[in-house]
């Protein structure tokens, strides 16, 4: 399980903690929204459905997200995809 230190978004190093912060003070509607939380979901566009599954959730830090290992390996995988 993903601590609050742990990066969520991985291109712009946006920890699980600011973008719960995040959405507790600003109450974004749309994941989209979370780009004014320092960028994240901006990048390659991997941890979107994550950021999602956090605003959906009443109680985000309790959502059910992968390891940091598992979460950044399989965004390499991710982007691997992308560009071929
Ligand atoms: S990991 Fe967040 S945009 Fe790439």
């Amino acid at each position: 399980m993903m601590n609050d230190d742990d990066e969520l978004c991985l291109c712009f190093h946006v920890s699980k903690r600011k973008v719960i912060n995040y959405i507790r003070i600003h109450r974004p509607r749309v994941p989209s929204q979370l780009s004014e939380c320092y960028g994240a979901g901006t990048g390659c566009g991997w941890c979107r459905p994550f950021l999602r599954r956090l605003l959906e959730e009443a109680q985000p830090e309790q959502a059910e997200l992968p390891s940091p290992e598992a979460y950044a390996q399989q965004r390499q995988q991710y982007r691997d995809k992308r560009k071929t």
